[in-house]
């Protein structure tokens, strides 16, 4: 699962729940909180827009089923919602979304990429939102840098009887030779845990999102999008991961990168392979 330090953006937590650390302790790089990654975005919210691959229809097949509604005239709100990646299939299906967000700049990008949808500065931990008015919340790679002491209860409030908390991550196939010999190198360029291709169990991923105690179902569907190198590598440059990296050592990453990627894939071409790993809580 792609879910480890300098991969994605999902922190590790620590027993007590708390921020997790991308660099090893110990290592020459200074310990980044969540609140740094997670605000780490609003540098990049263009590159973000441009690079980032989007979610297959099977997740919003997926959110419909364990939900028991069609998205099609439902209420969802998108928190974290970005540059409006998942903002925009949920309205695409039919939903009346509102999309929240705290970063200024990815903001930005979602009002520009979505004029017809409204868009709230806000976050997961004090939504503005009144009471019981979603019939579904959604967090695209984004639950991970909420407090589910906070999120969870939150989510709880707006959502209306029987809505549903959706939550997911595009994680990466470590099971693809060349992907896992990539995660490698990020590993080894932000001192991080090289990666691990074991994925938690259901209990330990319902455990891990903070999501226990209520009524949880997982899917994890696999995907794949081809881009060009550009634009490969500006999807990875824009992981926050990359985004707290001291300059220098990002550039020099990204050169021998680029270099090396040449070499494997002459035809420019670029096969990305991921498995959504999603979470859909129904509420009572
Ligand atoms: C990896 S991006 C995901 C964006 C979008 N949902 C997508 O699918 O591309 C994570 C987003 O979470 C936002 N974020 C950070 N802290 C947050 C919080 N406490 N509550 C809600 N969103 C937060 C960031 O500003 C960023 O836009």
């Amino acid at each position: 699962m792609s879910r480890d330090r300098c991969g994605p953006e999902r922190p590790t937590r620590d027993a007590g729940g708390r921020s997790g650390l991308i660099a090893r302790r110990g290592s020459k790089f200074r310990e980044m909180t969540i609140s740094s990654r997670a605000e780490s975005f609003d540098m990049a919210a263009a590159q973000y827009a441009a690079s980032r691959p989007g979610y297959p229809p099977a997740v919003f097949d997926a959110v419909e089923q364990i939900a028991g509604r069609r998205l099609a005239g439902a209420r969802a709100a998108d928190v974290g919602a970005g540059t409006g990646i998942a903002t925009a299939a949920l309205r695409d299906r039919g939903a009346e979304v509102i999309a929240v967000e705290p970063g200024a700049a990815m903001a930005g990008e979602c009002r520009k990429a979505l004029p017809g949808v409204p868009v709230v500065r806000g976050d997961g931990n004090a939504l503005p939102l009144a009471g019981a008015t979603c019939d579904l919340i959604t967090y695209a790679q984004s639950w991970q840098w909420t407090d589910p002491a906070r999120s969870v209860p939150e989510a709880l409030r707006v959502l209306r009887p029987a809505g549903a908390l959706a939550v997911w991550w595009n994680t990466t196939a470590f099971d693809v030779p060349w992907i896992r010999a990539q995660h490698e190198r990020i590993a080894g360029c932000c001192e991080a845990k090289p990666p691990s291709a074991a994925r938690p169990d259901d209990g330990d991923a319902i455990r891990l999102a903070g999501l226990t105690g209520l009524r949880v179902t997982r899917r994890r569907l696999p995907w794949a999008r081809v881009v060009d190198l550009d634009t490969h590598l500006a999807n990875l440059g824009s992981r926050s991961a990359f985004l707290v990296l001291e300059e220098a050592r990002r550039n020099t990453f990204f050169a021998e990168e680029r270099r090396l990627l040449r070499q494997a894939f002459p035809s420019g071409e670029i096969q990305e392979s991921y498995v959504v790993d999603l979470l859909v809580a129904v509420r009572p």
